[in-house]
């Protein structure tokens, strides 16, 4: 497996990107608006022990999940995203027509193909929009700040809409009690903004570090549904088309993953750890992030945890997370935050945000 230090678009450079951008042109790309979407049912730990052979007490301590929402038969990604994506134009102050740009992040779109972005394009009333997804797992979100973030200071665009959506219960083998207690559905979204003069609080997107590592795709994957095993009855008797996970392989390089890119970012940034209000980590395992904090030697009450009420979302997991911590105040004036994710692939990245106390 790869090195896991020091990857990204600034790898090259001893200039971080923070102070690239002070020494150029004010144009920055800030976070306008967020919303999220959860299905309205509950599905409990002791629902699960009608499925499969488990109890709450194993799912809590070795997960912390308690329950997760579990999207309606006739409810899709495209569906959540939608009202997900209206909710953060709202909290945006924006309409449809505003928008230019629309990348959804997803690992079960509606359909493989037309892109769900397309899709939330047409139901939004949206016209002259360059839409598309991105598939990157549970980092998602990540590689879709980067290059909305990206396409935004190309000057192209003006304002982009970003969502991750997922409705995980449509590949998960109920009958396998080692996956299926972990995931959940539903969507996160936000509006990134280009801004020439952001206004007291906006939230810049400071800088983001990108990586992936496909040597380790067999740890967590989903055969079946692609041109290697397309869909007949022989890979559905199979059960090719769900998801397949090594646990233990997944926890182990996910806490070096995410460390390695939460210090990478903050480093070539130059803010100190003391700078940094909030961690909004992936969240897959409580385990995994109480090892983060130990190991980054930052308090839990540094970082953003809704697992226990949403369980693993992947691509949905950290514009869910973001939403609540906006909504909660976490990310106050001056303070810097740090989205960071892992995923199959493997992909990882790291986000730094920062809310600023007056215009720039
Ligand atoms: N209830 C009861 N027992 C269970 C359950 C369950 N739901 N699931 C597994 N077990 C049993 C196993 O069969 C095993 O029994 P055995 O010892 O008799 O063989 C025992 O519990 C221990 O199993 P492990 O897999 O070693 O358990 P572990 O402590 O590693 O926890 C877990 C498993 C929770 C999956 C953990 O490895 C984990 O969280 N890994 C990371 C997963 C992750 O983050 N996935 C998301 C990736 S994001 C994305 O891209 C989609």
């Amino acid at each position: 497996m790869s090195d896991y230090s020091n990857s990204g678009r600034n790898r090259d450079s001893n200039v971080p990107s923070a102070v690239q951008s002070e020494s150029s042109a004010r144009t920055t790309v800030t976070i306008t608006g967020t919303g999220s979407c959860i299905p309205e049912k509950i599905l409990t730990n002791d629902d699960l022990t009608k499925l499969v052979e488990t109890t709450d007490e194993w799912i809590v301590s070795r997960t912390g999940i308690r329950e997760r929402r579990i999207a309606a038969p006739n409810e899709t990604a495209s569906d959540m995203a939608v009202r997900a994506g209206v909710r953060a134009l709202e909290s945006a102050g924006l309409g449809p027509g505003d928008i230019d740009l629309v990348i959804v992040a997803t690992i079960t779109p509606d359909m493989l193909f037309p892109s769900t972005a397309c899709l939330v394009q047409d139901r939004l009333g949206m016209r002259n929009v360059c839409a598309f997804d991105v598939e990157a797992a549970c980092s998602g979100f990540i590689y879709i700040t980067e290059i909305a973030s990206a396409m935004l200071q190309s000057g192209r665009f003006r304002h982009a809409l970003i969502i991750g959506t997922e409705k995980l219960s449509s590949i998960l083998d109920w009958s396998d009690r080692s996956t299926c207690v972990l995931f959940g559905d539903g969507a996160g979204a936000a509006v990134l903004s280009r801004e020439d003069n952001p206004g007291e609080g906006r939230v810049e997107v400071v800088d983001t570090l990108l990586g992936s590592d496909g040597s380790a795709s067999n740890i967590l994957y989903m055969p079946g549904g692609g041109c290697r095993i397309p869909a007949s009855a022989d890979s559905v008797a199979a059960g090719y088309h769900f998801l397949k996970m090594n646990g233990r392989e997944v926890f182990k390089v996910a806490v070096r993953i995410m460390e390695r890119a939460a210090l990478e970012i903050l480093q070539r940034n130059n803010v100190p750890l003391e700078k940094v209000r909030c961690i909004i980590p992936h969240q897959a395992n409580v385990r995994i992030i109480e090892m983060l904090s130990e190991r980054m030697k930052l308090p839990m009450d540094r970082f953003h945890v809704n697992l226990d009420l949403l369980g693993n979302t992947s691509a949905a997991s950290v514009p869910l997370a973001l939403d609540e911590a906006m909504a909660e105040g976490k990310i106050s004036d001056g303070d810097y935050v740090v989205l960071v994710a892992f995923g199959a692939g493997l992909t990882w990245g790291a986000t730094l945000l920062r809310r600023h106390e007056k215009s720039l």
